[in-house]
């Protein structure tokens, strides 16, 4: 059975994975690790590229170890061997794959590029024998996607973001209300205890009879929110509101992207997916309209190496490969 050793590098998170499997058989995932630098790009209120890149040439050599020793394999095992090669910052995509195609090149085994938002888009069927054709959205901090899935490697988009992704609202909106970063897991805590109807912010685009997203005129009704309030505005209900926008925004247009291309299972992915109260209305909404839900399992919602691992698995299955000569995309488009 082929087993696979994945690299994802592509923004703050070192992340190695080994995965074995066959055609028709859910893959078992040996290892996933991530080392995660949130700690360090905090201090900052962003990730810094030059620091990432760095963080990730110091961690992978000893993650790759790590790895090969929970999965008791050897380099030699290895049948091919995966980086993400794009999206993502330059020079954090550059240290995973170079690593993973020297490893590919030392070894004689083929490598293969994974484009980030595939790992992604396949993340909630890791565990499964096949990807089903469903609706996908991918909320992450880089992109807003949806997209129509007719099996692995056959996609179409629908609709994407025409400014800020779902994700990098959390965080601009997060740092406005003076949160640590990344901001979304920290406004999901604030709205605990705020009133999610206590500001009335846009939901944009909302039915405008197309399938893009734009999450800017929400950030700055935010902005002037709170600029108005002057320091006498509750910030948990300024999160919750917010955080009731996007959820209404992302519901609504997944929604009527099922409806627009007849799916009847709807698949979310990314870290943004991560929230909680997202999650809830999603199934909620689902139920009520009689469609499928797949939430992915939150370890594979933000960053990590199995998701590009599966992606990779499906591509071998495939017999692609690509060339080691090939570079990598930083704004690689996924379709
Ligand atoms: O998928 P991901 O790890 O990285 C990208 O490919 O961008 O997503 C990171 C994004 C960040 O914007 C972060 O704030 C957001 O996911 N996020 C959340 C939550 N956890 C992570 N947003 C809302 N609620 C959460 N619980
Ligand atoms: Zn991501």
């Amino acid at each position: 059975m082929p087993l696979i050793l994945a690299i994802e590098s592509s923004c703050d998170e070192t992340a190695v994975a080994l995965l074995r499997g066959e055609p028709g058989r859910a893959p078992s995932v040996l290892a996933s690790l991530v080392a995660s630098q949130i700690e360090l790009h905090r201090q900052f209120g962003g990730v810094v590229p030059e620091l990432a890149s760095r963080n990730h040439s110091l961690h992978l050599h000893a993650l790759v170890e790590q790895a090969l020793r929970l999965a008791a394999v050897r380099v030699g095992d290895i049948d091919a061997f995966a980086a993400t090669t794009g999206p993502g910052l330059a020079s954090s995509l550059l240290i995973g794959s170079t690593a993973a195609k020297a490893l590919a090149c030392a070894s004689q085994r083929p490598f293969l590029a994974i484009n980030h938002l595939e790992g992604h888009l396949l993340s909630p069927f890791v565990g499964e024998s096949q990807v089903p054709p469903h609706l996908a959205l991918i909320v992450s901090g880089g992109h807003t996607l949806l997209l129509d899935v007719a099996a692995a490697g056959r996609y179409i988009k629908l609709g994407g973001t025409r400014d800020d992704a779902a994700g990098e609202a959390f965080d601009k909106v997060g740092k406005m209300l003076g949160l640590p970063y990344p901001g979304g897991p920290e406004i999901e805590i604030l709205a605990r205890d705020g009133n999610p109807g206590a500001y009335a912010f846009p939901r944009s685009m909302l039915h405008d009879g197309h399938l893009d997203f734009s999450f800017s005129g929400l950030k700055t009704a935010v902005l002037y929110t709170l600029q108005r309030e002057a320091g006498n505005a509750c910030p948990a209900d300024v999160a919750a509101s917010f955080q009731q926008a996007v959820i209404d925004i992302l519901v609504g247009k997944t929604l009527a992207a099922a409806h627009h291309c007849g799916r009847r299972k709807v698949a979310l992915s990314g870290g943004v997916s991560l929230n909680q109260p997202l999650r809830g209305a999603f199934t909620e909404t689902c139920e009520r309209a009689g469609l499928d839900l797949v939430l992915t399992p939150p370890s594979l919602c933000t960053d990590n190496a199995a998701m590009i691992g599966f992606a990779a698995l499906l591509r071998h299955f495939a017999g692609e490969s690509s060339p080691l000569n090939g570079d990598i995309h930083p704004h690689l488009p996924f379709l």
